[in-house]
């Protein structure tokens, strides 16, 4: 076995050589998904290294390296995933990985957003902020670049479009040829674009997401085609590094909870495998406690959570957030252990609740896709039933940009969104604050007493509200 990496059952314990995993990455004894280790790992056995003592990377000294690594031009430095490659150091040529300059994302205080959750201090790390506009990018330049080093011509995913995204561009970087599967009619026009931009082979299935990556994975058995979604454990491996530079932007301090949404659940599980690591090596004390928040109609692991016999059953997902309709997540077994290790919570959400919370973040200047908006809607209930409290210092993972879905924003401010069902559900306080945040685009004839009448009397009925109309807000 190669001593540099090996691949570890996450069900069953399992090890395998690196390059010894089936092209459906799953484990043939008991069907569960792999997991990346290395000879610092906790679990990686004396014996698999000739008896040669392992020695942990040192904390300080990556520390060191990962800073400087700031200033230098090399692009492997320039990114935000390889800057911190002696964290996942799998690529026998680290020359060779294909990179956008990924990562890098910004940590932003979100004090009124904040103030919304009742916590004293909230910060939103970006990653809607990445080449292609979502997290995947991170995921994408790690399992890419194995596939080019693997000597492997076509790369494939199912995908709720984010993904197929980062893959089509990252793919088209490297001159791959690659495959997207897509659910027809629930993709945001943004991703859906971005693949027919960067030259994927797109293909609309007449199903949803969970028909798409079983159709995928029975294909990929058949044809030489290296499948890059989540359950490809190098993906995690890149998606991990948002833990790093979390602490990083943080000088070293580790925040009380990371909220992350939860579709097929790669990113938790890698954000989790990203913290443990990082305090297994001595370069944090403890880890944050991770809470996953799913959309209340693509709600599986919440489920799962609250039935006692424990049992996985999938669900028919329907969701606004169509990043993370999702019924039956790939992840699930990693990302629960990722909850249940860190103390954290699985949270759902209702499709008003994640068109406020996403408002609420576009009103504080910074906005993201539906899907990243859970994470402020679970805060607040996190909040709500005490497991977070106020003094805590949270973070959410926002995961995509808002340009990725504006039919959903669109729709939402000129009061199409929601259905006279869904705003009879609502209470008063729920109602005032959409009427704040609501702004619709005036259409005027270009006149100018007219216009400046209009104006004038939004100007007014703005100052008596107070500054940025967000209710409940003081700044
Ligand atoms: N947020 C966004 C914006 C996403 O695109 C996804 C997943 C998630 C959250 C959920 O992350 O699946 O790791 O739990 N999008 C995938 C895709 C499924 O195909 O783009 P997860």
């Amino acid at each position: 076995m190669s001593a540099t990496h090996q691949l570890r059952c996450t069900n069953c314990g399992a090890r395998i050589a690196n390059d010894a995993a089936r092209s459906d990455f799953r484990c043939p004894d008991c069907n569960g998904l792999y997991e990346v280790i290395y000879p610092w790992s906790q679990g990686w056995s004396a014996e698999k290294t000739a008896g040669a003592e392992v020695r942990l990377p040192n904390p300080g000294g990556m520390r060191h390296l990962w800073q400087e690594r700031k200033t230098s031009t090399m692009p492997v430095d320039q990114s935000g995933v390889w800057r911190f490659r002696e964290m996942l150091p799998f690529m026998r040529d680290v020359e060779r990985v294909v990179t956008l300059r990924e990562g890098n994302t910004p940590l932003y205080e979100m004090p009124r957003c904040a103030e919304l959750a009742g916590v004293d201090w909230l910060l939103a790390k970006h990653q809607g902020m990445n080449p292609t506009g979502s997290f995947k990018d991170t995921g994408m330049t790690a399992a890419l670049s194995v596939a080019v080093e693997r000597g492997f011509q076509w790369v494939a995913c199912a995908s709720t479009g984010n993904t197929s995204a980062a893959m089509a561009a990252y793919a088209a970087r490297a001159g791959l040829r690659c495959i997207v599967f897509i659910p027809e009619g629930k993709i945001a026009w943004g991703k859906l674009s971005q693949s027919m931009d960067y030259g994927a082979l797109t293909v609309q299935l007449k199903t949803d997401f969970d028909g798409c990556l079983k159709l995928l994975t029975k294909l990929v058995q058949q044809f030489p085609i290296y499948l890059l979604n989540s359950v490809n454990p190098y993906r995690l491996e890149g998606q991990k590094t948002p833990a790093m530079e979390i602490v990083e932007q943080m000088e070293w301090q580790v925040p009380e909870h990371l909220v992350v949404p939860g579709g097929n659940l790669g990113n938790s599980s890698a954000l989790g495998k990203g913290f443990l690591e990082m305090k297994h090596l001595g370069l944090i004390q403890r880890v944050p406690k991770i809470s996953v928040i799913q959309a209340q109609g693509a709600n599986p692991l919440y489920r799962w959570f609250g039935d006692e016999n424990r049992e996985m059953k999938p669900v028919k997902a329907e969701t606004r957030a169509t990043a993370i309709r999702i019924g039956n997540p790939a992840s699930w077994r990693k990302a629960s252990r990722v909850i249940e290790e860190t103390g954290g919570w699985c949270e759902q959400v209702n499709e008003q609740e994640i068109a406020l919370a996403k408002a609420e973040i576009g009103a504080e200047g910074v906005g993201c896709e539906p899907a990243s908006a859970v994470t402020l809607a679970g805060l607040k209930k996190l909040v709500a039933a005490g497991r977070v409290t106020r003094e805590e210092r949270v973070v959410l993972v926002l995961t995509g940009h808002t340009l990725k879905d504006p039919q959903y924003t669109i729709d939402y401010h000129k009061g199409d969104l929601l259905t006279a069902a869904e705003i009879a559900s609502e209470t008063e306080v729920e109602r005032a604050s959409h009427a704040a945040l609501r702004k619709p685009p005036l259409v005027l004839e270009a006149d100018e007493a007219m216009v400046l009448k209009a104006l004038e009397e939004r100007m007014a009925k703005a100052n008596a509200a107070g500054t940025q109309a967000t209710p409940g807000t003081s700044k």
